[in-house]
């Protein structure tokens, strides 16, 4: 037998949110490979386990992103079986509704923030005195490229995740000096069950092939991202090869914002 190849983050104690979702398990599967110790945590423990099987090893918790009780005992849990947290990747996320800003109900305008904002925040939180302990960290939250600019159809979802981009660069600057770098990536429409979803809701399939095609022809490559050309990103943005990258938000969206 072979030696195992050291991985780019042998050994590094990483927390994953929002790792039973399509992009933090295609993360956490990547880091698993590149030798990372993770605790994966999400509110759906069934999706949890499904990914836990490509990550050996790791450690599972299911919660609320949205409470800060929960999102403190991840960080305790990932001290008391790993260690101190050296890299955090904040992919815990909710989209919708698709209708104007105005007609949003005030339920659904805080789900989005609660998820969005206040879960990546609580993330930081909890997550960066560890990093502190260490003299070192990296951090990637989740924006969008809907947090990049305005979206008609997305409206509070691109208002919470521009929200996301802001507080990345504010915790950039707040760390810059302590040798933790926080970044974020704005992905594009990206093929996923939460963008399947979206599609369906158009109705018959002529309707769903539409949108399908409306929503490719903005992006000028004419195609849906994958979820591996996320997690490039997120892992660069991670490694020590970003070292002197902070508080960026990277736009991965085929030439969305070009
Ligand atoms: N897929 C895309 O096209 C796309 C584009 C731009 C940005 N994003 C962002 O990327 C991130 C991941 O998206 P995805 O496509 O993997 O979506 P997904 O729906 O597959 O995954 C999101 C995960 O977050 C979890 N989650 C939601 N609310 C939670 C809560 N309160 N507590 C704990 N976990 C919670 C869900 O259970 C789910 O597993 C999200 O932040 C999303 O906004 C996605």
């Amino acid at each position: 037998m072979g030696v195992r190849p050291q991985g780019r983050f042998e050994g590094r104690v990483t927390v994953i949110t929002g790792a039973a979702g399509a992009l933090g398990r295609a993360c956490a599967t990547s880091l698993a490979r590149e030798g990372a110790k993770l605790v994966l945590f999400d509110r759906d423990a069934e999706g949890l386990s499904e990914t836990a099987k490509s990550c050996p090893g790791s450690e599972i918790m299911t919660g609320d992103v949205r409470s800060a009780a929960d999102v403190k005992s991840v960080a305790d849990v990932a001290r008391d079986r790993f260690g101190p947290v050296e890299m955090l990747v904040a992919a815990a996320g909710v989209a919708g509704p698709s209708k104007a800003a105005i007609d949003v109900e005030e339920d659904e305008f805080d789900l989005l923030f609660d998820v969005n904002v206040k879960g990546s925040w609580l993330a930081a939180k909890y997550i960066i005195p560890h990093m502190r302990e260490l003299g070192h960290g990296s951090v990637v939250l989740f924006s969008s490229a809907a947090g990049l600019r305005g979206s008609p159809v997305l409206p509070v979802y691109s208002a919470s995740k521009g929200a996301v981009t802001l507080l990345t660069k504010s915790l950039a600057l707040n760390h810059a000096t302590e040798n933790i770098r926080v970044n974020c990536v704005c992905p594009g429409t990206i093929e996923s069950p939460m963008v399947r979803m979206s599609i369906e809701e158009a109705g018959d399939t002529v309707a769903q092939a539409a949108r399908e095609s409306l929503q490719k022809s903005m992006h000028p490559m004419r195609r849906f991202g994958k979820p591996s050309e996320v997690v490039g990103a997120v892992l660069y943005l991670l490694s020590d090869e970003a070292a002197f990258t902070t508080g960026i938000a990277l736009p991965i969206d085929g030439g969305r914002l070009a």
